[in-house]
């Protein structure tokens, strides 16, 4: 969703509250300690006007009053709301908006990735076949506590990149001290081995599943936001590439990156 479209979905279900006021909205909601979903939602929205850098404020009042509404609120029906998408885009506009455009593409249809590269099949983005089988972005990033509270804390201090570095596996998964392949190879997601996987693309020529040369992770190939690759198209020209995939060296070569 775009910047404006939110701003715009805000101003009708929300109560429109002065930017002058916002810090002490903040604080007076935190005290008051009745927030419930819309005013959570309204307090994100405060908390990104406040933080635009150009204002120099100071940002310890910022951090606490961030913190102290975030904890409020999620005694207050604030989870359900964390689940959806629109959740993690509602205050972090940058860097999280390209995140959400492509969770919004259309399967078959052509797209953008998260760096805004053209992709002539958004299926080749794995955010957009895991829509179309009813996931959310928490499914595949299970959240824990403490990465986001160091991510909201990265968020407000500016201490972040935008475009955001690509994360692998292994660092999506250390949090929750789990193997980089059980990221997607676990018992609530893909509930199978990669002997199964293997099976499952026989067909393919150069079966991409079998360990030919040593095991390559996942993500080597299956990218979430930006169109998949055929990692081992880098040494052999007849590797598959299928529809709006890219071959090594188109992702080696596109306009955009982080
Ligand atoms: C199919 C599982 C899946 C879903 C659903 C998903 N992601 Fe991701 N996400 C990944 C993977 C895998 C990566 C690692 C980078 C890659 O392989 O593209 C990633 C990386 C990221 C990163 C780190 C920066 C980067 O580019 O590596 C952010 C931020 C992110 N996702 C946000 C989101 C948001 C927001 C949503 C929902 C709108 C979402 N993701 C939904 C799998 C998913
Ligand atoms: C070397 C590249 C590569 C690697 C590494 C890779 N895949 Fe794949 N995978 C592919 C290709 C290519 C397809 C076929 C996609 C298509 O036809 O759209 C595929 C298809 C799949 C499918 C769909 C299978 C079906 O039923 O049609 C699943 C699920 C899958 N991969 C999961 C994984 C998982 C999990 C891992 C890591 C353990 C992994 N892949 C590693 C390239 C790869
Ligand atoms: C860095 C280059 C490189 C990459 C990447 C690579 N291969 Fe290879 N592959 C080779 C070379 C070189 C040979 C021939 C070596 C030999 O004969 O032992 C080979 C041989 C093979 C063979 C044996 C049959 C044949 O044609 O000789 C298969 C099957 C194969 N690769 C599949 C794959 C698959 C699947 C991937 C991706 C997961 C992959 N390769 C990635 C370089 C590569």
């Amino acid at each position: 969703m775009s910047e404006e479209e939110t701003k715009v979905e805000a101003a009708t279900e929300e109560v429109p509250v002065d930017e002058v006021q916002a810090e002490e909205e903040a604080s007076a909601e935190a005290e008051e300690a009745q927030v419930d979903e819309a005013q959570a939602e309204a307090a994100a929205e405060d908390a990104d006007e406040i933080a635009i850098p150009k204002k120099k404020k100071k940002k310890w009042p910022i951090v606490v009053g961030v913190i102290v509404v975030v904890l409020i609120a999620a005694g207050a029906g604030f989870w359900v709301w964390h689940e959806q998408p629109s959740f993690c885009n509602a205050i972090c506009h940058v860097p999280m908006d390209p995140y959400n455009a492509t969770y919004d593409a259309q399967a078959g249809e052509p797209g953008v990735d998260k760096w805004g590269n053209d992709v002539t099949n958004s299926s080749a983005m794995m955010v957009v076949v895991h829509k179309d089988a009813g996931e959310d972005c928490l499914a595949c990033h299970v959240p824990s506590i403490g990465e986001q509270i160091s991510e909201g804390m990265n968020w407000v201090t500016g201490n972040y990149l935008n475009p955001l570095e690509e994360r692998d596996l292994d660092e999506l998964t250390e949090a929750r001290g789990i193997e980089g392949e059980e990221f997607c190879l676990n018992s609530t997601c893909h509930d199978i081995t990669r002997d199964d996987l293997i099976e499952a693309t026989a067909d393919l020529k150069r079966n991409p599943h079998v360990p030919q040369h040593g095991e390559v992770d996942c993500n080597q190939c299956h990218k979430a936001h930006r169109a998949s690759i055929n990692y081992c198209s880098q040494c052999h020209s007849d590797a598959p590439i299928p529809d709006g995939w890219l071959t090594s060296a188109q992702a080696s070569k596109l306009p955009n990156k982080a």
